[in-house]
């Protein structure tokens, strides 16, 4: 191709980049790394320097995901403002909100400069609290090939080579309202997948009642924001972080899954449990692994290996030890594996686990206060934990603490 490209080639260019974003998205399983790479990529495909999804929950639009890079320049990862709760009313008095009830693409050139005619207004207050400067904004609705709209995606401020704030251009917002019908297709799927996942773990607490919806939420956030940091601080790329992240939540949130396979009378089992019971409780971690048996798929591989290795310790004095065919019978233990012979998921996952259980009510016990888990996890630093992992959830505490604000028993 010449220098001087055609208009046809520039248009078969941007097609191409479309597609490729496109195919980008559809393999992503877990919602939260979903709506993450979509922003991530309409952004870029329209140089806007912020974006946010809102997605409908209850009746409302819930803001459920937020990226803007002049206001989060990379200094310490930290995802904590992932975890606010804000949501808008669903009516038209808001950009977001007519865009959903209308279903049409609004582009909005000037956000202080609105015509007085519309029945919707910009809110200024992120603007006033994090003193950023809304301008231009493109908002669309996230609609399915069945025309179901499942929120609604907003870019903001779109930027020039220089970096200087311009209008959107109007020739991006048919590729990117193509590229919002795929966004929307996976995000239903990504919700169904979760809400399989959570009726999954619904099944496991009718069996162990300690398993409850929250606290697998809870650990597998904690796990994948403990795992980003350490990885970040391996020096490895966003990408594979995030690729990574997508299969470690769900095969986090399932770790003791395995449980299902316990008898009832040893699971709730009110009083301490005997030790030939202790056993059988043990088997779980096993039984876990058969569950996930499937080589070909990734997640599948990850989960086996999480739920196998949860109740390793760091100086070896955990279990089931090395095992060499899950499947045989009977299950027998050895030797507790040791340090980094310990899957990464694993040793995150153990922390995740024991912090979540500590720091919840459960019905069998109280709470333990704050001071006191923290005591403790330091104090297990190097006996029961990987002193490295222990390093990194206090680096992030402000993040584990937002989690549990978001994740209420
Ligand atoms: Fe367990
Ligand atoms: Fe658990």
């Amino acid at each position: 191709m010449g220098k001087v490209q055609s208009k046809a080639d520039k248009e078969i260019l941007r097609i191409n980049k479309l597609l490729k974003i496109t195919e980008k998205i559809t393999h992503l399983k877990d919602i939260e790394a979903l709506l993450d790479r979509i922003l991530i990529e309409a952004r870029k495909f329209t140089s806007a320097d912020g974006g946010t999804i809102y997605l409908v929950d209850n009746k409302k639009l819930r803001f459920r995901y937020v990226q803007n890079d002049s206001l989060f320049k990379a200094g310490r990862h930290s995802n904590k403002h992932l975890y606010v709760d804000h949501s808008v009313p669903i009516d038209q008095k808001s950009i977001v909100g007519y865009v959903y009830k209308t279903g049409k693409t609004l582009i909005i050139d000037d956000a202080y400069n609105i015509d007085k005619s519309v029945p919707y207004t910009c809110n200024h207050r992120f603007d006033e609290t994090a003193s950023y400067k809304t301008k231009s904004l493109l908002t669309i609705p996230l609609r399915t090939s069945r025309g179901r709209i499942v929120g609604v995606l907003q870019l903001i401020n779109a930027q020039d080579k220089k970096g200087n704030i311009v209008i959107f251009s109007p020739n991006d917002i048919i590729y990117v309202e193509h590229f919002a019908n795929n966004a929307a297709i996976a995000v239903e799927r990504a919700k169904m997948t979760r809400a399989m996942v959570l009726r999954m773990m619904k099944v496991a607490e009718l069996r162990d009642p300690k398993e409850t919806g929250p606290h697998v939420n809870r650990v597998g956030s904690y796990s994948i924001e403990i795992y980003h940091q350490w990885a970040h601080n391996k020096g490895q790329s966003v990408d594979k972080i995030k690729q990574f992240k997508d299969n470690f939540r769900i095969a986090a949130m399932m770790h003791d899954m395995g449980k299902v396979a316990i008898s009832d009378t040893i699971l709730k089992k009110p009083a301490k449990l005997t030790s030939k019971e202790y056993e059988i409780m043990k088997t779980h971690v096993v039984m876990g692994a058969r569950l996930f048996n499937d080589p070909t798929s990734d997640w599948d591989e990850m989960a086996a290996e999480i739920s196998l290795n949860h109740h390793e310790k760091w100086d070896g004095t955990g279990y089931p030890g090395k095992i060499d065919d899950i499947f045989k019978e009977p299950i027998e233990f050895h030797p507790g594996k040791k340090g980094e012979e310990i899957p990464i998921t694993a040793r995150i996952v153990a922390l995740s686990d024991v912090y979540d259980a500590l720091i919840s009510k459960r019905s069998y016990k109280d709470a333990w206060d704050e001071k006191q888990v923290l005591d403790y996890i330091k104090e297990q630093s190097g006996h029961h934990f990987d002193p490295e992992i222990v390093e990194v959830f206090f680096d992030i505490y402000d993040v584990i603490a937002a989690i549990r604000d978001t994740y209420k028993d």
